[in-house]
C-alpha cells in the first residue's frame, strides 16, 4: 500500500487504477472517500467489501460537473437550484434515477433512486476530471468505524486493502456532507451536515426537518452501523470524572482535547473525528465525557454525530 502524493502524476495514477477497476481512497472538503468507478459493477463491489458494508446501503455517486447529472437523473427545479448553490459543496441531493442511469444498481442498493454531490476539493476534482466517470464513494472507514479526516486515518483503518490513497491533508470540514432527500415533495434532510436547513430553505422552500419521520425505507443509512466509540461517550459535560477524557469546547482546564478554543462550530467540526480517535483508546481513559455543542448551524451536525456515537454503543 502506498499513500501518494496527490500531485499530477499521483493523480494520474490514481485515474489509471480506477479506470481499470481497482478503489482509491481520495480526499474531499467532508471526510475521505473510498472511491470506485460507478458504472463498474465489480469495482462498485470491491468498494462493499472493502468496508463491510452491508449491500442494502447505497452509496454516494460524486460528479465533476453538474451537467454530469443530466445522464444520471431526472431534473426539476429544486435541484437545479440547489446545485446552482451548493456545488460544488457538501450538499448531497437523493434523485430519481433515470431510466438509463450508466451507474451500477448496486450503488443505489437497488433502489430506483440515487444520491449525488460534487466534492468541492481540487484533488477530488482533478480525479473526477481525469477518470471523466463518476466515482461511487463512502467514507474511507470500515462500516461502523468514525470517518477518516486524513490520508493516516485511511492507511491505519483500511491500508492492506488498498493500493492508492492520495494524500490532501486535512479535511477541511470534517463532518460528512448533508443528505437531502428530493424524491419526495417536501424535501428532507436524511442526514444532517455542513450545509444546514435554513441555507437549503432559502433556496427551495420549505423542507421537513422532522428528523423521527426518517425510516428505513426513505433513508436506508439508517440501517447502517452508526460509528460507536470503544469507551462510553458522555454528552453535555461540564466536566470529566477521574479517568474520562474531556473534550471540550471554548476552554476548559485538565481538557484532552479542545474542539475549538475559539468556539467556532466550523473548527470543532474539522476536529471532532480526529479527537474521537485520538481519545478513544481504553489503555488511556475509562470514557470520554464531550463539553455541551451549540446546536445551531454545522452545530447541529456535530451533535447528530455525538448522539448516534452514544447510542451506537
Ligand atoms: O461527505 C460525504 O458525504 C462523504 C464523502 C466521501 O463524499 N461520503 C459519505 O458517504 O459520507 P457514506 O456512504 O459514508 O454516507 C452516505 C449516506 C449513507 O447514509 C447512505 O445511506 C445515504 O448517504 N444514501 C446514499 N444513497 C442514498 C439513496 N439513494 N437514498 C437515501 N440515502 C442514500
Ligand atoms: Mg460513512
Amino acid at each position: 500500500m502506498t499513500i501518494k502524493v496527490a500531485d499530477d502524476a499521483g493523480i494520474a495514477a490514481a485515474a489509471d487504477h480506477l479506470r481499470s477497476g481497482h478503489v482509491v481512497a481520495f480526499p474531499t472538503e467532508t471526510v475521505y472517500g473510498l472511491g470506485a468507478d460507478a458504472t463498474q459493477h465489480d469495482a462498485v463491489s470491491k468498494v462493499f467489501s472493502i468496508k463491510g458494508r452491508p449491500a442494502v446501503n447505497p452509496l454516494i455517486v460524486h460528479v465533476a460537473d453538474p451537467s454530469w447529472l443530466e445522464e444520471l437523473a431526472e431534473s426539476d427545479d429544486r435541484i437545479t437550484a440547489l446545485a446552482d448553490t451548493f456545488w460544488p459543496g457538501p450538499l448531497t441531493l437523493v434523485l430519481n434515477r433515470r431510466s438509463d442511469c450508466p451507474i451500477s444498481k448496486q450503488v443505489s442498493a437497488n433502489l430506483d433512486t440515487i444520491a449525488v454531490r460534487q466534492p468541492d476539493h481540487p484533488i477530488a476534482a482533478a480525479l473526477l476530471t481525469a477518470v471523466d466517470r463518476p466515482l461511487a464513494a463512502p467514507s474511507a472507514n470500515p462500516s461502523g468505524h468514525v470517518s477518516p479526516t486524513t490520508a493516516k486515518h485511511v492507511e491505519t483503518d483500511l491500508g492492506d486493502a488498498l493500493d492508492i490513497i492520495l494524500d490532501g491533508g486535512p479535511c477541511r470540514a470534517g463532518l460528512e456532507s448533508t443528505v437531502l432527500d428530493l424524491t419526495i415533495e417536501t424535501a428532507r434532510i436524511l442526514r444532517p451536515g455542513v450545509i444546514d436547513a435554513v441555507a437549503i430553505t432559502k433556496v427551495i422552500g420549505v423542507i421537513d426537518e422532522h428528523e423521527s419521520s426518517i425510516g428505513p425505507i426513505n433513508s436506508p443509512g439508517q440501517l447502517e452501523k452508526h460509528y460507536a466509540p470503544s469507551l462510553p461517550l458522555k454528552l453535555n459535560a461540564d466536566s470529566a470524572h477521574e479517568g474520562e477524557a474531556y473534550i471540550a469546547f471554548g476552554g476548559a482546564q485538565n481538557a484532552a482535547f479542545d474542539l475549538s478554543p475559539s468556539c467556532d462550530l466550523a473548527e470543532a467540526a474539522s476536529n471532532l473525528f480526529a479527537a474521537l480517535r485520538e481519545l478513544d483508546d481504553p489503555t488511556r481513559f475509562k470514557g470520554l465525557a464531550v463539553a455541551p455543542i451549540p446546536a445551531y448551524g454545522i452545530g447541529q451536525a456535530i451533535n447528530d454525530r455525538l448522539r448516534r456515537a452514544a447510542k451506537g454503543r
